[in-house]
């Protein structure tokens, strides 16, 4: 069969694939750009409730999870918010700032999917959809260069350098595989066990007795996952955002991001009155120490639906100082223990993929098989919710485009 020839093949059409192809494609080189889906940048089109979220003003190595927390420093610097906005701003995309350094399109994610097809386009990268990606393989020491073969459905193809840009397991349906992890394994790399992260989580069945009927109450919380016992040498961030009851859980921003940090069997906290005193009406001299008086009291930071249920959810109404100091205590500490999380069908990203301490961090080639390259969230670096996690694709992206 007729073996096709190109210096670069990008495996994976979705955010990090696409900008590491017209970044290598802008050098001179001969870039084929793959992906099993029917069409490009899927992800990018449903993110941030359809006008993507694609980048961070705050994006620091601090905002990411993996097992060596400085391994994302170098690719971060080498393309920043700053470039990532350049170039939205070349394109004429206009955005704006939602909350948080978040930058969001004004009105759609496609503007973002244009961009990089048209870079893309203009960089003379062939991309082809639709094209079941079967094998890689490097050749042996016998056969002639270039280094690798790549087997799909539309013929076999063969270059110097392969990028793997195949993404997490998060959301099947929108093309996710384990692809990525199985051929970097298959490479003798080492995976960091995937797993659900910026996922909603499901309450155990008493909580879900008690509280699901709220379904849709939202209020603003600071959530941490909690370790049990010491084992955890470093305490996970703090998040101060809004909480979303589910007819299953919890969910929201909050939530989402705790998500990332929880461990099965442990506990998340939720502060319901961060940096406030709630009960203190109740311990004024004549105040009436009431159950009506406590969800008066209770309204005034969360909806009526909620302080009624928290009243009444108390172990016991004790109307002492002392009792009334426990009540503002646990409203400063709602522990719940998870009975787990939604799981990949409903997490934005996935956490763990490929161990970075197998990759160069200036250029995400492979320190195993020279010409490999692993770039975005196949890569065992998680951003926070909030841009974090395209502006890693990016980067990552930039990172490999200048090295292969
Ligand atoms: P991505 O998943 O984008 O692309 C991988 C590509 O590889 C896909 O096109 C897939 O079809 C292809 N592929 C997979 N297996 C293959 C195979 N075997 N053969 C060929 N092709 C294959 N992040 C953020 O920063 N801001 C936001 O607003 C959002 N919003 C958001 C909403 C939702 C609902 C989700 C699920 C996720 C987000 N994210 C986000 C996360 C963000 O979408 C994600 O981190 C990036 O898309 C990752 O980019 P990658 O290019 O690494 O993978």
């Amino acid at each position: 069969m007729n073996v096709r020839y190109y210096d670069v093949i990008v495996l994976g059409a979705g955010a990090a694939g696409m900008m590491c192809a017209f970044e290598a494609g802008r050098r001179g080189r001969r870039v084929l750009l793959l992906d099993h889906g029917e069409r490009v940048g899927r992800k990018i089109l449903i993110s941030g409730g359809g006008r993507c979220n694609f980048t961070n003003l705050h994006t620091r190595a601090e905002n990411f999870l993996s097992a060596n927390p400085h391994f994302a420093k170098s690719a971060l610097a080498r393309f920043t918010p700053a470039d990532m906005i350049a170039l939205v701003e070349k394109h004429g995309i206009r955005y704006h700032e939602k909350t948080l350094g978040q930058l969001f399109c004004d009105d759609s994610a496609q503007r973002i999917v244009t961009l990089l097809e048209r870079e893309c386009g203009e960089a003379g990268v062939e991309t082809r959809c639709g094209v079941k990606v079967i094998k890689a393989r490097q050749k042996n020491a016998a056969e002639a260069a270039p280094k690798f073969i790549v087997e799909t459905s539309a013929g076999d193809f063969a270059a110097e350098s392969v990028v793997i840009a195949t993404g997490g397991l998060s959301i099947p349906k929108m093309g996710a595989t384990s692809f990525g992890y199985e051929l970097a394994q298959q490479f003798g790399h080492t995976l960091i066990e995937p797993r659900a992260a910026l996922a909603p989580l499901v309450f155990a069945p008493e909580d879900r007795e008690r509280w699901c009927d709220l379904s849709g109450v939202s209020f603003e919380v600071v959530a941490r996952a909690e370790a049990k016992g010491k084992t955890r040498t470093k305490v996970a961030p703090e998040f101060r955002e809004k909480l979303l009851i589910t007819h299953r859980g919890v969910s929201g921003p909050a939530v989402l991001q705790v998500s990332s940090y929880w461990k099965p069997g442990e506990p998340v906290r939720f502060d319901l009155a961060p940096g406030r005193e709630v009960l203190g009406s109740l311990l004024e001299k004549n105040a009436r120490r009431d159950a009506a008086n406590l969800v008066a009291a209770l309204r005034a930071i969360l909806p009526s639906r909620m302080a009624e249920r928290w009243a009444t959810t108390q172990p016991t109404l004790d109307w002492t100082n002392a009792g009334i100091a426990r009540m503002e205590a646990a409203l400063h500490a709602w522990t719940l223990v998870p009975a787990g999380t939604e799981g990949f069908a409903k997490a934005e990203v996935t956490a763990g993929g490929i161990d970075t301490a197998e990759l160069d961090a200036r250029t995400m080639e492979s320190r195993r098989v020279p010409g490999l390259y692993f770039i975005g969230e196949v890569v065992d670096v998680t951003g926070w919710l909030g841009g974090y996690n395209f502006q890693w694709a990016w980067a990552s992206a930039v990172s490999a485009g200048q090295a292969v």
